[in-house]
Formats: structure tokens, sequence, C-alpha cells
């Protein structure tokens, strides 16, 4: 018997359908607890669901380095037979537009060689945003309807840029806003230059991206935030008022949105903050319990 603001549930799958109703933070020492932690989530909810080629379980996958360690440790799963993504469709977050699609930074590529070409996803169940599509508006509209067209995204994963933005939502971007053509701040062609030799004329200067409004009409969302550059993000995230200056702070309306942080990117955290989410969520702290 499991009880959640005194309804009685009669196990723990039926208790998991409920929405959490407050953003839940899950605090773990490293980044590896962290890729572990995501991991064995997105593992327990595609099994849960138990989807199948008429009703998949529908992903919406982020790039980046945060959630690197995450797609390596499900790959290991897959392989292991823990989980499938057979049945699997997945919506990826942005692509960066300007760049071939077969360009070494190119989002598409990022996802084949980090995780698509991996595990064993149907290649017609991956939909990935084309950045050099001739009318951008028909691309993004077409990319909203097929998302709607399987019922809307059961688990929208993502990171966070330093600047706190979810995708490439960047500062000001409106909180209802749907996938569309954005311009990146320097902030993020700084942050992202890192990939293109450390030279910011070679990073793109737009992309196309799903919308804050897009990621919070996802079932659920789960962010992954690590190291020290991550701080002022999460602290806005976390503690900060709901602003489209930090589009992050949107998941604060999500009734499902989860973070799983390392102990790095709390360090802007209130220490009563920090000790909260450790206490509430002590016991759902090991990656492995979920499984
Ligand atoms: C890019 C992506 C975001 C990602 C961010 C952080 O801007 N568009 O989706 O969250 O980078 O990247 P990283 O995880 O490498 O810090």
């Amino acid at each position: 018997m499991y009880i959640c603001n005194s309804i009685i549930f009669n196990s723990k799958s039926e208790l998991s359908f409920i929405t959490f109703t407050y953003m839940r933070l899950i605090i773990e020492p490293d980044y590896e607890n962290v890729s572990k932690w995501a991991a064995a989530y997105v593992a327990a909810r595609i099994n849960e669901a138990k989807p199948t080629e008429e009703h998949p379980f529908v992903l919406g996958c982020p790039t980046g380095s945060s959630p690197l360690g995450m797609y390596r440790e499900l790959i290991r799963l897959n392989k292991e037979g823990v989980v499938s993504f057979k049945n699997v469709v997945t919506f990826n977050m942005d692509e960066y537009c300007g760049i071939p699609r077969d360009h070494e930074q190119s989002y598409y590529t990022f996802m084949w060689t980090n995780f698509f070409n991996q595990i064993d996803i149907k290649k017609e169940n991956v939909n990935i945003l084309n950045g050099n599509a001739k009318n951008i508006e028909a691309e993004c509209a077409a990319y909203e309807a097929k998302i709607a067209s399987y019922g809307g995204i059961d688990l929208f994963l993502g990171g966070v840029g330093p600047d706190g933005h979810i995708a490439f939502n960047e500062p000001g971007s409106a909180l209802t806003s749907k996938t569309r053509q954005k311009t990146l701040t320097r902030d993020t062609i700084i942050a992202n230059s890192r990939f293109f030799d450390n030279n910011v004329d070679l990073v793109p200067k737009t992309a196309l991206t799903v919308g804050v409004g897009t990621i919070m009409a996802a079932k659920s969302v789960l962010l992954i935030v690590n190291g020290h550059n991550k701080a002022r993000a999460l602290k806005h995230g976390v503690e900060g008022g709901i602003s489209q200056m930090w589009t992050i702070s949107a998941l604060q309306m999500h009734p499902k949105a989860l973070i799983v942080a390392d102990d790095a990117a709390c360090e802007e955290l209130k220490v009563g903050t920090y000790r909260y989410f450790k206490d509430i969520e002590s016991a759902n702290l090991d990656p492995s319990s979920q499984l």
C-alpha cells in the first residue's frame, strides 16, 4: 500500500501515474550517478508503459555533454535486455541551421553516433528537425503536428545552458513558444564553441528548436543539470521566480517535472533548499532502486 496526498494506491506503478505536482530535485554526488539515475528512470518509464507498435512510447531527446552519460548507460541497459527501444519514437529538441546534416557537430550526427546507432531503435521512429529546410515555418509546423499525431511526448529529456535555456529557448523566449527558428545568444555561442575548435565564428548563429510550450506540453520532463557552470541556472530553476529570462524556471508550472543534478551544480542553492530535497528524496537516490 502506498500513500500520496492522503490517497491510497495499491501498487507502486499505480502511484507513478499520478502527477508529482511539484518539481522534484534528485541530488546525486557526481555525474556518474546522475547518468545512472536518469537512465534507470527512462528505462523504468518505458517498461512501465509496455509500448507496442500501435502505442509507442514517445521520448524527447537532447544533445550536449549533459546527457552523454545517460545515453551510455541506456545503451548498456539495452544490450543487457533491461529495456528495448523497438517501440519507442523519439523527437529531438533542436538542430543547428546552416551546417550540413552530416557535419560532425550537427545534432543529427551527435544522436546517431552517441545513441541511436547503438540501440535497437527503428530508423523510421527517429525524428530530428531539418535545420536546412527550405520552408522553415512548414518544417516547424509539421514537427509539432507529428508530435501531436502520437498524442504528445510522454517524457521529454533535456539539459540546460549556463544561461538557463532549455532546448535553444534562449532568455526572453515566450514561455508558450512552439517549434521555431531561434537566434543563439552570445553566451550560448561561446559555450558551444568548444565543439567548434573553440572558434565562435564557426558556431551556427541560428537553430530550429522546440519551444518552451512544446516541452511544457509533454506529459513529463526530466532535466540533467551537472557541473559547477550550471549552478546559477539551477538556482534560478529551483528557487527563482518563473521568468522568461531563465526558461528553465517554466518547469515550476509543469505538474511532472524532475531535475537530476550533481553536487557541483547545487553550489548556489540555499543550504535549506539542498537539505530539503535531500531529505524528501532520501529513499529514491539509489539509481538501481527504480529498475
Ligand atoms: C545546447 C543545447 C541544449 C543543451 C545545452 C547544454 O545549447 N541546445 O539542449 O541543454 O547545449 O549543453 P551541455 O549539456 O553540453 O552543457
